[in-house]
């Protein structure tokens, strides 16, 4: 049976992933309608893969003799400053969820529950890549400027790392 404690967790974090979800197809959709298909292609794998996060909490939830809930989601942001500035709350966000993600680490240590504890560690890891890939695209932002944005959007998919194309999302 799930520690309590553990599963409280764990819950927070199915709308934490879902939400992440919907931020990014909102992004998606932003950066679409301002005609850069690059950025927006980026953006919606990013919310798949998000979605997918979210289902594999849930999953696991219900397999350790859980109970998960699917909650209401905020809806995010309609409008966007800029593409760094998406960048730049991409990021946030992402240590954001980071943190949450070591957050239950510790629970689970102070709860005892180490199976918990050690399925948790693929995120762990994922969150070092999430991280890492967002602060390559706003490294590439800062040096090109505004003004090349169309090759920005042309090239950012290159920018991902072979692990994280839609093609092979992390399904499993
Ligand atoms: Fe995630
Ligand atoms: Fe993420």
């Amino acid at each position: 049976m799930l520690n309590q404690k553990v599963e409280i967790a764990l819950n927070e974090q199915v709308e934490k992933e879902g939400y992440s979800s919907a931020l990014y197809l909102a992004m998606a959709s932003w950066a679409e309608v301002k005609g850069m298909p690059g950025v927006a292609e980026w953006l919606y794998i990013q919310s798949d893969e998000e979605r997918i996060h979210m289902l594999k909490f849930i999953k696991y939830i219900n397999e350790r003799g859980g109970k998960a809930i699917v909650p209401a989601f905020k809806q995010p942001e309609k409008e966007y400053v800029s593409v760094n500035k998406l960048f730049d709350e991409v990021l946030k966000h992402e240590q954001f969820i980071s943190k949450s993600i070591n957050e239950i680490v510790g629970i689970c240590v102070a709860e005892k529950d180490f199976t918990t504890q050690n399925w948790i560690q693929w995120f762990v890891n994922e969150q070092i890549e999430e991280e890492a890939s967002v602060t390559k695209i706003l490294d590439k932002l800062n040096l090109i400027g505004d003004s090349s944005l169309y090759l920005f959007d042309r090239d950012i998919m290159s920018l991902r790392s072979e692990s994280s194309t839609g093609k092979t999302a992390k399904a499993t």
